[in-house]
């Protein structure tokens, strides 16, 4: 795709950033800023490279939803062949609206309710990932009620430190968390779920973090899980059929941070489950699609406070969560060639929280007030952590598809922000 590509699917053309074949400056110019845009090459690329680097393994990739839920970038990895990983009823309604079928769709999640395991028995889902000795109870009790039984998967949480090279919020894996049953009582859990009527226990579940850089970390998780597997089958289950080893394949927002290892990934399974007799399956969201994704955002004002200087973007912390939340990096730059010399600044948005900034002591560009920058790799974890807050109507969407694009999700309007409200509630009495 010409000179220049930066990472797959966006390149610069005569100074310009272009996604695919479109230049994002038609883009802001036509559906203004914030705006988040996707490359649906980009997206189609990472999911080949996983497939290509899993192919020796049986194994199925399941997109977890949470990372980019709209409708148009799950209908991508649909037709790419993916199967969806989600949490909720509501992820359940996008992924059945996408195209995903029942048997497509794996349903995690710490706290589910009566409701969304009803829901998940409605889809057909391919199994539920219970997360505690009282969600199994519970599917059992929802299944047999109606005369069905519940295929389900036990999440388990194998006590590792230190897997993720990520923020401690996106750990899930070590002894503490909320997610998944204790490694301790695992078989225990398992024994209870092959006496329940409304269960078949059909798949062991593991997701240990996001941003998995460490490969042993890895691998002594799902060596537990291996472990379980053959306790589990001496025990007298022979109905385990799946594993699901997590999402958490890391993605590099910076200079010098580690690419993912696939083949790693790849041999680190093999040597543990080859001749194991099961499915494998992966639940990757930040891999297929971070860097598949920009927030275009435009320059408002540059003022200085003390000795430190601001450039005020239309996009802050409600459009964009993970550098409040996680104190992640993502780098920005001018969607134009620029001359101005280099300056370091505090990129912030126009949220009232000293809080909301997208890059701290940044150092670029110099640009002016109606600059139009790009934060890149802001694909994943980006539209689908928004809010309202400030009541600030949410970005609009645009995926690009060569030199075609379109809008995926209409920019809110402050109509849409007040739609589900009442000035006057409709009062009930007690
Ligand atoms: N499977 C389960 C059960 C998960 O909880 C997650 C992510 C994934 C798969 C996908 O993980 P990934 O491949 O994307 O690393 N908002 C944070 C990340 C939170 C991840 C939550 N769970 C961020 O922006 O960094």
């Amino acid at each position: 795709m010409g000179q220049g590509v930066l990472t797959e699917g966006f390149w610069r053309q005569s100074g310009a950033l272009w996604c695919e074949d479109v230049p994002l400056a038609a883009i802001a110019d036509a559906v203004g800023t914030p705006t988040y845009v996707y490359s649906s090459a980009a997206i189609r690329g990472a999911y080949a490279r996983l497939a290509q680097a899993l192919q020796p393994l049986p194994v199925r990739i399941h997109y977890a939803v949470k990372a980019n839920s709209n409708l148009a970038v799950l209908r991508v990895l649909q037709e790419a062949g993916a199967g969806a990983d989600i949490v909720s009823a509501g992820e359940l309604h996008r992924a059945r609206l996408a195209g995903f079928r029942g048997e497509d769709i794996v349903f995690a999640g710490v706290g589910k309710t009566r409701t969304d395991i009803e829901h998940a028995l409605d889809a057909g889902v391919l199994f539920i990932n219970v997360e505690s000795e009282q969600e199994l109870a519970l599917v059992g009790e929802v299944a047999a009620a109606r005369g069905d039984v519940a295929r389900v998967a036990l999440r388990i949480n194998p006590n590792v430190d230190d897997a993720t090279a990520g923020h401690a919020y996106i750990t899930t894996g070590e002894a503490g968390s909320k997610f998944g049953i204790d490694v301790a009582r695992a078989r225990d859990a398992a024994r209870q779920a092959m006496a329940l009527p409304g269960v078949a226990l059909v798949g062991l579940d593991m997701h240990i973090g996001s941003q998995i850089g460490e490969l042993a970390a890895f691998e002594g998780a799902q060596r537990r899980l291996r472990t379980l597997l053959d306790e589990v089958r001496a025990d007298g289950c022979d109905t385990v059929r799946w594993v699901d080893v997590g999402g958490g394949f890391p993605v590099a927002y910076a200079d010098g941070e580690p690419h993912a290892d696939l083949e790693g990934y790849a041999r680190v399974l093999g040597a543990l489950f080859g001749d194991a007799g099961v499915q494998l399956i992966v639940e990757p969201g930040r891999y297929l699609v971070a860097q598949a994704g920009v927030l275009l955002t435009t320059v408002l004002y540059r003022k200085t406070s003390g000795r430190k200087a601001f450039m005020v973007a239309d996009a802050g912390m409600n459009d964009l969560l993970r550098p409040s939340h996680y104190e992640a990096h993502h780098a920005i730059e001018p969607v134009l060639a620029v001359t101005q010399p280099s300056t370091t600044v505090d990129v912030v948005g126009p949220v009232c929280e000293s809080g909301d900034f997208l890059a701290v002591d940044r150092t670029m560009p110099d640009v002016p007030p109606g600059t139009l920058l790009a934060v890149r790799d802001a694909g994943a974890y980006g539209f689908a952590m928004s809010s309202n807050y400030n009541s600030r109507p949410r970005a609009a969407e645009v995926l690009v598809q060569g030199s075609q694009w379109g809008v995926a999700t209409v920019r809110e309007s402050l109509d849409d922000l007040v739609r589900l409200e009442r000035v006057a509630p409709d009062w009930r009495s007690a």
